[in-house]
């Protein structure tokens, strides 16, 4: 059984703009896959097929997680919900409720599996408040249990999105370019941690990123998308500049780009979207 089978999934947009192109993929357990492309090429798309928030074309096409179907001919199928709990999302946009503390955003993985009382009443078990915080210790951010959320920097947000699909029991992670927002340093850490959980927790991971660089230090496999389309797929390692360049063309460049050395100082942190207390690790 394989943590994701793709079968002739595409997906064409209202407004005729074919996102996906007749994929087909296999990811087996335990794999950590990187998914690169160009920006346009597909990756968000693919990853949220493959979540079961978009339906593809209505066309035979299937795709499954842990050997259950997900979505099929473009239809997603009822029992979503049950099928998602296998899965940890981390999105570039961190996703973690700010008014919260860290460990009330960890233990909402949890949720799903709770009985409903629990929900409606927000009284999580004493085992299952143990195990958030050994989760956000393994991700290395324990102290932060009882902050708010919005006070963490964005990799420790990463981290503590990582924890929480710890606590979910997740068995797959889809990261959505997890480190396109962060500094170098938060960058590694985040990256060594969806290792750390790889290796030890067994997860498959699938993350999409925009540097090749990246994909051949932390994933053995790379999947690169162009227009829709799988045009590699296979070891990392052979992405060397001129078959990426054989690939993309003059887009490569895009995915060379040397991410900077983690030894320089980041530049100041802009107040973004998420205010002046999103600052790096
Ligand atoms: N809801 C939508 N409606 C119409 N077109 C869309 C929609 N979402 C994505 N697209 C188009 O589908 C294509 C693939 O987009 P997608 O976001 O998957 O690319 P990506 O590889 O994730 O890019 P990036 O690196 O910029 O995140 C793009 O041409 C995009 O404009
Ligand atoms: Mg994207």
């Amino acid at each position: 059984m394989d943590a994701i089978r793709i079968e002739r999934l595409s997906k064409t947009f209202a407004n005729g703009r074919k996102a996906l192109d007749e994929i087909n993929l296999r990811v087996g357990v335990g794999e950590m896959v990187a998914l690169i492309g160009a920006s346009g090429s597909g990756k968000s798309t693919l990853l949220r097929h493959i979540a079961g928030f978009t339906a593809s074309d209505p066309q035979p096409s299937q795709i499954e997680i842990f050997g259950r179907p997900i979505q099929q001919n473009g239809r997603i199928v009822r029992e979503v919900r049950r099928i998602r709990l296998d899965v940890g999302f981390v999105f570039q946009q961190f996703n973690l409720v700010n008014r919260l503390t860290v460990q009330t955003n960890v233990l909402i993985g949890a949720l799903a599996r709770l009985p409903l009382w629990r929900r409606v009443t927000g009284c999580f078990p004493r085992a299952e408040r143990e195990r958030s915080v050994a989760a956000l210790a393994e991700v290395g951010i324990a102290d932060k249990a009882y902050e708010r959320a919005a006070n963490l920097s964005g990799g420790q947000q990463q981290r503590a999105a990582l924890a929480r699909a710890l606590v979910q029991h997740a068995r797959l992670i889809l990261a959505d370019e997890p480190i396109a927002s962060l500094d170098p340093e938060s960058s590694r850490r985040v990256m060594d941690m969806l290792a750390m959980l790889n290796r030890n927790h067994r997860l498959t991971v699938v993350v999409s990123l925009h540097q090749v660089d990246i994909a051949m230090r932390y994933c053995p496999r790379t999947i690169a998308l162009r227009d829709g389309r799988v045009v590699y797929d296979g070891p990392s390692a052979a992405l060397t500049p001129p078959v990426l360049q054989q690939l993309y063309g003059s887009a490569a460049r895009e995915l060379i780009e040397p991410s900077a050395d983690p030894l320089t100082p980041a530049a100041p942190a802009a107040a973004g979207p998420f205010g002046p207390q999103a600052r790096v690790a």
